[in-house]
């Protein structure tokens, strides 16, 4: 048996344990926030948050989760609080076009703010490696500036 919480809810799993898991995220719990694009751990839309690391869900598979805290996009803001300052952020500069890489972005991008609270364009290009096949790399930059600067502001 594995034993794991997924947005705060322990979860006991005692099934196929090479699963990826973004299979079970999607199919099995619902939380279809994260998405499957490569499967390969190229493009980023299956990122969520295992413990202080953001992970691509799609590479990991159940066998590593035994004791492990996941959050995904779900459970980025929690029911009684107000956004992220990232996913605030994202609309007040209306970040997305298709929507699909999204999530996954912001799973990259919260972790990423964490150790970088300041970053340069380079920084945010060479840290960020999540795909966006709509271009919304120029809105996402400005976006990320704006939520480290909300983000200082209520030193989070
Ligand atoms: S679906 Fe996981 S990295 Fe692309
Ligand atoms: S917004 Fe469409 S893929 Fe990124």
């Amino acid at each position: 048996m594995i034993t794991f919480s997924v947005n705060g809810k322990q979860v006991n799993f005692d099934g196929d344990t090479t699963m990826p898991l973004l299979w079970y995220l999607r199919e099995e719990l619902k939380f279809i926030g994260t998405k499957f694009g490569c499967g390969i751990g190229s493009c980023g839309a299956c990122t969520v948050h295992i413990g202080q690391q953001a992970i691509r869900s799609c590479s990991l598979t159940m066998a590593e989760l035994d004791g492990q805290n996941i959050t995904t996009i779900e459970g980025l803001a929690k029911e009684d609080e107000e956004l992220h300052p990232v996913q605030q952020a994202w609309i007040d500069f209306d970040v997305p076009q298709c929507g699909y890489c999204q999530a996954g972005q912001i799973m990259a991008i919260t972790n990423f703010l964490k150790d970088n609270p300041a970053p340069t364009d380079e920084d945010i290009d060479e840290g960020i490696t999540n795909l966006c096949r709509c271009g919304t790399y120029t809105r996402m930059r400005k976006a990320i500036h704006h939520a480290a600067a909300l983000m200082a502001k209520k030193g989070a």
